[in-house]
């Protein structure tokens, strides 16, 4: 059985949720307290043992290829300033693991975006790590999904229960048999109104996928919201191969959208020890003035 080392992370979307903040800045550069989204996707990535990394970038995604790299002036100057810690944060980003890069055209979807790096995966199972998610978790998520890799020797991919009214937001799977927090894929969807979900387990931008998924997304066929969509290959693949799901154990974080973004960057800063004090206090204060003018 080949192991996982290669990881494709897709960050070639136009991010309009976050206009107009998005119109020259890559919204997986937006930064949760003081760190970019993408960052702690890539922490993530090395925290599981992934080897090579490729992002999908796109028109407007330069500033992702920057943070990545050697910042020489900027170095220089906390150097010669003495802001030692301030430089070695600076340094963490460029010394990570070998990260690729490869462009999609046309933000034409997830799917394609994936199929973007077919090159760069070759025949061999590989990780695919959404920025719209970050998770919090004693062993990390990826890490936690290759484990189970390695157990079914399948595709696996992340999954958490959504609240019924939320399944139109996810890609949705119905589970055929379940072993603990492990379920055998029967059927996935993407999208599905309330109706139509077969269950409330959604997919939460973490996969190990086996390479024949890349045959199914070359038909680049197109699916829910006019998008070549990850879930319908996938769909494909459950047909010719076993799949299965993991409801991954930790805190999973929305930063795709703007509340799941702010509630974050709370949370955030409410575990860092310079700004929990000040703005538990701040917090305090907000809500009692709101509770006050409640009462009028
Ligand atoms: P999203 O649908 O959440 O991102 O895709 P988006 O399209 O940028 O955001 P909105 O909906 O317009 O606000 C999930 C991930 O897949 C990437 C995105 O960059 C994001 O990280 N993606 C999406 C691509 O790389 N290419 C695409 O064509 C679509």
């Amino acid at each position: 059985m080949k192991r996982v080392k290669k990881a494709i992370i897709p960050a070639a979307g136009l991010g309009t949720r976050f206009l107009p903040a998005t119109k020259a800045m890559p919204k997986e550069m937006l930064p949760i307290v003081d760190k970019p989204t993408i960052q702690y996707i890539v922490e993530e990535a090395i925290e599981s043992g992934i080897e090579d990394i490729i992002i999908v970038t796109g028109k407007g995604k330069r500033a992702i290829e920057d943070h990545f790299d050697h910042a020489f002036e900027l170095e220089q100057n906390l150097f010669h300033k003495g802001k030692i810690e301030l430089l070695k944060k600076v340094q963490e980003s460029s010394k990570m693991v070998d990260i690729h890069y490869i462009r999609q055209k046309e933000p034409k979807g997830l799917g394609h975006a994936v199929w973007c790096a077919r090159n760069f995966i070759g025949n061999e199972p590989f990780a695919v790590l959404l920025g719209d998610d970050i998770v919090q978790a004693k062993t990390p998520c990826l890490k936690q999904l290759m484990e189970q890799y390695e157990k079914t020797k399948s595709s696996v991919i992340g999954v958490k229960p959504v609240p019924k009214n939320e399944t139109h937001r996810y890609g949705i799977i119905k589970a055929k048999a379940a072993s603990g927090r492990l379920y055998e894929v029967e059927h996935l969807v993407e999208k599905p109104e309330i109706e139509m979900a077969p269950s409330n387990l959604a997919i939460m931008g973490r996969y190990i996928l086996s390479p024949e998924i890349f045959t199914f997304l070359a038909k680049k066929e197109i699916g829910a919201g006019g998008e070549i969509q990850l879930t319908d290959a996938i769909e494909q693949l459950s047909q010719i191969e076993r799949v299965f799901a993991y409801h991954f154990e930790g805190t999973r974080y929305d930063v795709g959208e703007k509340l799941g973004f702010i509630l974050t960057t709370i949370d955030f800063a409410l575990k860092n020890s310079d700004l929990k004090r000040p703005l538990r206090d701040y917090l305090e204060r907000v809500l009692s003035e709101e509770a006050a003018i409640d009462n009028l």
